[in-house]
């Protein structure tokens, strides 16, 4: 399996449930992790390094944002272009409402947004159809499930693939869906995915893509 070179300095925007275990999931593996917040001093307490928004972009080979997709594109403002740019950015963000029950970008995508605003930087919107307890974990699913890629860049998919496979999804479970305009789909899956976890009553779950089987429909 291709995984990402080891100690690969990844700066994590946000420091909730998703940025937390993509944390454990990386360090796991040797990557060196540090956390952005807008009151670093105030989460000593999470047992992870954590910095400044600015000091985690500056950290980072890898900068990802799990962050609330309402507020994503103005804390990247925040740190500013230059800052990001030629930097790899995986977003797993969606912008929803409080309930969750509305997209915040309805006709678009927070990958679009954050690709157009920065176009320096290359965006790979991944992982965000799960619970991020299925993000880190996927073989405690039952059976094989997908992840999702979409990104202009090959390169930057390539590199956020060996970072996927670093978290234990294998090269047989992403699927590139092509460029970053596809986002939108991963985003908008939000709303199924509560309907979903509604009727399983459960978060932790995922999909699977299942190809028609070799030889079906040939009569
Ligand atoms: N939870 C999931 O399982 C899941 C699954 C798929 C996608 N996502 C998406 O991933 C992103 C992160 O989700 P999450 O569950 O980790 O969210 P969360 O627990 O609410 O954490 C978000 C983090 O973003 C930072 N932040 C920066 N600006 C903020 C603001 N204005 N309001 C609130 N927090 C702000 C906060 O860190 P500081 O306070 O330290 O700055 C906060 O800890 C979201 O876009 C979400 O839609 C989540």
């Amino acid at each position: 399996m291709p995984t990402s070179l080891p100690g690969m300095r990844i700066g994590i925007l946000g420091t909730g449930n998703v940025a937390r275990a993509l944390a454990h999931g990386w360090q796991r593996v040797g990557h060196d992790v540090l956390l952005g917040s807008r009151h670093p001093t105030e989460r000593g307490d999470l047992g992870l390094p954590v910095a400044g928004l600015g000091e985690t972009a500056a950290h980072a080979e890898v900068l990802v944002n799990a962050t609330p997709g309402t507020v994503s594109v103005d804390l990247l403002r925040g740190i500013g272009a230059p800052a990001i740019a030629g930097t790899l950015l995986v977003d797993v963000g969606v912008g929803l409402s409080d309930d969750y029950a509305e997209l915040s970008h309805p006709n678009d995508s927070l990958g679009e947004q954050i690709q157009a605003a920065f176009p320096k930087t290359p965006v790979v919107k991944t992982l965000c159809t799960m619970d991020s307890a299925a993000m880190t974990a996927p073989g405690d699913l039952e059976g094989p499930s997908t992840v999702f890629l979409s990104g202009d860049d090959t390169e930057a998919k390539r590199t956020t693939g060996r970072l996927l496979a670093d978290l234990g999804w294998p090269p047989s479970s992403q699927l590139d869906i092509g460029g970053i305009t596809t986002a939108r789909g991963q985003e908008h899956f939000a709303l199924l995915f509560m309907g979903i976890a509604n009727g399983l009553g459960s978060h932790v779950f995922n999909v699977r893509v299942v190809p028609r089987a070799a030889g079906a429909g040939v009569s």
